[in-house]
């Protein structure tokens, strides 16, 4: 069942609380990377042109009530410039002030409202918040793909109060990343890195299920590696997972699916050491831990990613903020975007060495969602996505 989405209202005239996914890294109070702003335009300009009047609403890092570091002043500017008109920041989210400016708007206007975690009772999704946040407006748009998974006030509790719609980035990111679960293209192969297991477990589940094809790398593999007799020296691993790695393999087998894990590694004492040294996994000093993946395993990862028709990569394959360590990742980046497959990537941290690398356009879609990417990866129902009644 899709959901209703702003192609089927027409907000002429109206006033529109949007909630988008501004949570973006700042550095020296300026935007370090605008991504996610640059992904909230299309929904904005489309209400705007549509001669609507827009408040943003969002959240900017976790703040324990008011702080000025976590305000979304450089969000606006940013915006300001993007938007190429006036965008005004508003001194809160809710109260008389931010009532009157809203009702002073007029057709095209767009404002920015002040980081929405200032107030406690948008995590806790108090009612009482969320029907203050709906005063004043006529129609409500959730754009905040990468909030999704939280039932927050301006996430969840104030579809009650409005009537509420998807925007186009919401909309897309559902068509994406649900796209390669429900009818993927096959072969499907599924590449997880990132440190832990414990932090995908679910996702690694889900995906045993539905892909052809698993390729492991980063920081989890060696839960892997150990769990399957080999010696990881002092890589990062969790004992405790390992029976649950154990599990996923077994699941893999029977399936009968290709479950990749790496052959050889970047090995080094610490992730601070100036290079590293390629060895066969099972030639691990006990002094030395794995950060990267090797040249063999890449090939073998290269070899599926040319047979695969769709593919969905998250998290890194090794320690690729430290450059010795940074070459499994790049590479696979790199096939990704040259590969003629349905190439979708999730999760921050291998977003981010696409964007780095410039290859997001070479790919087929770019999910601004780390979390909430996992979330509907596993199967969940995704809490901002439930409050939108489906199209009728
Ligand atoms: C994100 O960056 O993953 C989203 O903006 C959600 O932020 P949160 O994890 O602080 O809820």
């Amino acid at each position: 069942m899709s959901k209703r989405t702003i192609r089927d209202v027409d907000p002429r005239g109206k006033r529109v609380l949007l909630r988008a996914d501004l949570n973006v890294p700042l550095k020296d109070g300026k935007v370090a990377d605008d991504t996610r702003i640059r992904a909230s335009l299309p929904t904005i300009e489309a209400l705007t042109r549509a001669g609507a009047a827009v408040a943003v609403a969002s959240h900017l890092g976790r703040p324990k009530g008011p702080d000025p570091k976590l305000s979304l002043a450089p969000v606006a500017a940013r915006l300001e410039t993007l938007l190429g008109q006036d965008v005004r920041l508003l001194p809160d989210c809710v109260g008389d002030e931010v009532r009157r400016t809203v009702a002073a708007l007029h057709a095209g206007d767009v404002v920015v409202l002040e980081n929405v975690r200032f107030h406690p009772e948008e995590e806790a999704n108090d009612a009482g918040f969320a029907r203050e946040l709906a005063v004043g407006f006529d129609l409500y748009v959730n754009d905040a793909f990468g909030t999704a998974h939280r039932a927050h006030a301006s996430t969840e509790g104030v579809a009650r109060h409005l009537p509420a719609y998807a925007g186009l980035l919401l909309e897309k990111e559902l068509a994406a990343l649900g796209g390669i679960l429900a009818d993927p293209e096959r072969p499907f192969l599924a590449i997880v890195g990132g440190a832990k297991v414990s932090s995908k477990i679910d996702v690694l589940h889900a995906l045993v299920e539905r892909a052809d094809a698993v390729a492991i790398g980063g920081g989890m593999a060696n839960t892997f590696l150990s769990a399957t007799g080999h010696e990881v020296g002092t890589s990062l691993r969790e004992p405790d997972k390992e029976e649950e790695a154990r599990r996923i393999l077994r699941r893999a087998k029977e399936r009968e699916i290709d479950f990749h894990l790496p052959s050889d590694a970047v090995c080094a004492a610490s992730p601070s050491a100036p290079a590293g040294t390629v060895r066969d996994v099972d030639h691990v000093p006990a002094g030395e831990a794995m950060l990267d993946v090797g040249p063999a395993t890449l090939e073998e990862y290269a070899r599926a990613i040319g047979a695969a028709r769709t593919i969905f990569w998250n998290g890194p394959l090794g320690v690729f903020e430290s450059a010795p360590f940074a070459a499994g990742t790049k590479r696979i980046a790199e096939l990704l975007a040259a590969s003629r497959a349905t190439t979708v990537v999730g999760g921050g941290e291998s977003v981010q060495a696409v964007e780095e690398l410039g290859l997001a356009k070479r790919f087929t879609h770019v999910s601004t969602g780390g979390g909430a990417s996992l979330e509907l990866i596993e199967g969940r129902t995704l809490p901002g996505v439930a409050a939108i009644p489906d199209r009728g």
